[in-house]
Formats: structure tokens, C-alpha cells, sequence
């Protein structure tokens, strides 16, 4: 007699080899993600080109670019080389004038100011002049330390960067503004945009976009360019960041639309605190001056 053993289900075992897979497809794509956003996209650096309409901008500034960098963050979170790189690179840009939106160094305290001068040395030349100001790293991230952000201000001044704090520069006609940094109450906006004249050109420059809901701008129209969110470092194609170091979420990066006829542009910096990014490459802005309509 003979005894007939029923035939496999061939089914579980082409669904086991489907699942295997599928793990080995996902755990491959995560490394891939991983290596990606590591290796890859925090040193790949976007060239954003802009227009920057300003009202009553002189005939000699018309056409005329602006190159912002910001979030530069020499020290213990760059690696030097990407950053000399980066730096070296923005002279193929002809920028007329560099503007550098904080945050230049990630330091505790004042260890890392002459690495980042040091670094900054491979910063271009500028006929309108090298600009910047003060985020809240450059007072040392233990915070809100005013000896750190001096001795950062004068090594600066010494490499023919002119920091502004809380003033206005003239350049070429053009009124700029800078503030300094508000988390440490240091960010003075009255007092700063009342030296502005209404009837001549102006741009201001703030690291933390947050400053632009405080009060005091009622003097101010125009552009305000900015740094600090780093575009969230990370973010799904279609969706804002999950984590922006803002009060208001919705300040994550480019140009925003803002009360009292002013735009604000937020740049999504050049380096970074945590060496990750995905889907939001580091920036380097162009604005080519314009002179905008006025009523
Ligand atoms: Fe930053």
C-alpha cells in the first residue's frame, strides 16, 4: 500500500523569502538613508539665487549681489575642510558684499575663536565689505556670554569683517542693519531701526527670525535677512521640519510674507551643530539687487 504525502503549500515559503527580503530591502535603504545624511547631504552644498527688490536703491547698487551665508559653525561641529572649501568656493559667486548671519562657531566658551578666524580666513574678498553678526552660539553655548562674543567681534574687525551690533552701516548708500542676538536680550530693534532714514534704501540682517514678532520694527521696511533654524536639518519631502529651535514653527526656511510691508528671507545655513541633514542641503544664498516699485 502505498501511502500518497500531500504536496507542500509552496505559499509560506515564497512569503517567507518575500518577508526576508523586504527586511533585507529596508535595513539596506535605512543604511543607505543613514550613510546619505551623513556622508553625503551636509556637505552638498544649494545655491539659492534670489532678487532683492529694495525701494530708493541707487543706480550703482542695481545689479549688485549679496552673497549671505550663515549658521557657519566652525569649531566643534564642522569638519575644517568642507568649511575652507565651502568658504574658498563663494569667490566664483563675484559677491559685492557678504553678509554672515551668525553663528560663525560651535565653542563652549572662547576656546574656539581663533580655529573659526582661522578658518574664516579662506572667506572672500568683497568690494561693499564683509558683514556679520552675532547668533546666540557665538556668546559660547553655555550662553549669554558677553566677553565671548567680544573677543569673537574684535578678532573679526582685525580680518576686515565688520560686525554689526546693534547698528547701521552705510554701504554704498544702502542703510544696513544688523542686530544682535535675541535670545540673550541683546537684540536692541528700536533703537537700531529708529537710525534708519525711511526715504533711503535699507536691509537688516538678524540671526533668529523669532526677532521680527517682537516689537520695534515700526520704522522698518523691507527685507530682514536670517539664519538660526538650519531649515530643520532634517525633513519628509511635502512636510515642514519636526524640530526648529523657533518660537514660531512657522519661521523654517526661505521667504516669508510679514506685516508692516517687510520680508524675511531665512537662509538654511552653511554648517551645522549635528553633522545630519536630509532633504534640506546647505545653503548659500545670491540676491541680486534690484530697486523696487515704490507707491
Ligand atoms: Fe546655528
Amino acid at each position: 500500500m502505498t501511502i500518497e504525502l500531500p504536496t507542500p503549500d509552496p505559499k509560506p515559503q515564497t512569503r517567507r523569502k518575500f518577508l526576508r527580503r523586504a527586511v533585507r530591502g529596508c535595513l539596506l535603504g535605512g543604511v543607505g538613508v543613514l550613510g546619505y545624511a551623513y556622508g553625503i547631504e551636509p556637505h552638498w552644498i544649494d545655491v539659492v539665487r534670489l532678487r532683492l527688490p529694495i525701494a530708493h536703491l541707487p543706480d550703482d547698487l542695481v545689479g549688485r549681489r549679496i552673497v549671505q551665508i550663515s549658521d557657519i559653525h566652525i569649531g566643534e561641529s564642522v569638519a575644517d575642510s568642507y568649511m575652507i572649501r565651502a568658504l574658498a568656493s563663494l569667490a566664483e559667486l563675484q559677491p559685492d558684499l557678504i553678509a554672515i548671519t551668525g553663528d560663525l562657531m560651535t565653542s563652549r566658551g572662547e576656546e574656539q575663536i581663533e580655529h573659526t578666524l582661522e578658518v574664516l580666513q579662506h572667506l572672500p574678498a568683497a568690494p561693499l565689505g564683509r558683514f556679520a553678526i552675532m547668533g546666540n552660539h557665538d556668546y559660547g553655548y553655555g550662553g549669554g556670554y558677553w566677553k565671548t562674543a567680544n573677543r569673537l567681534t574684535t578678532g573679526l574687525t582685525d580680518l576686515d569683517v565688520r560686525v554689526l551690533r546693534n547698528e547701521v552701516a552705510d554701504v554704498a548708500g544702502l542703510q544696513l542693519a544688523g542686530l544682535d542676538e535675541l535670545l540673550f536680550r541683546r537684540c536692541l530693534i528700536k533703537p537700531t531701526l529708529r537710525q534708519l532714514d525711511p526715504l533711503r534704501p535699507m536691509l537688516a540682517l538678524c540671526h533668529n527670525p523669532d526677532a521680527v514678532d517682537q516689537p520695534g520694527w515700526e520704522d522698518f521696511q523691507g527685507w530682514i535677512l536670517a539664519g538660526h533654524t538650519h531649515g530643520g536639518q532634517c525633513k519628509f519631502p511635502g512636510f515642514d521640519p519636526p524640530i526648529t529651535p523657533v518660537w514660531n514653527k512657522r519661521y523654517t526656511s526661505g521667504t516669508f510674507d510679514l506685516s508692516g510691508n517687510r520680508q524675511l528671507y531665512i537662509n538654511r545655513g552653511l554648517g551645522y551643530f549635528h553633522r545630519v541633514r536630509f532633504n534640506c542641503r546647505p545653503e548659500v544664498t545670491l540676491f541680486t539687487l534690484e530697486r523696487a516699485e515704490t507707491v
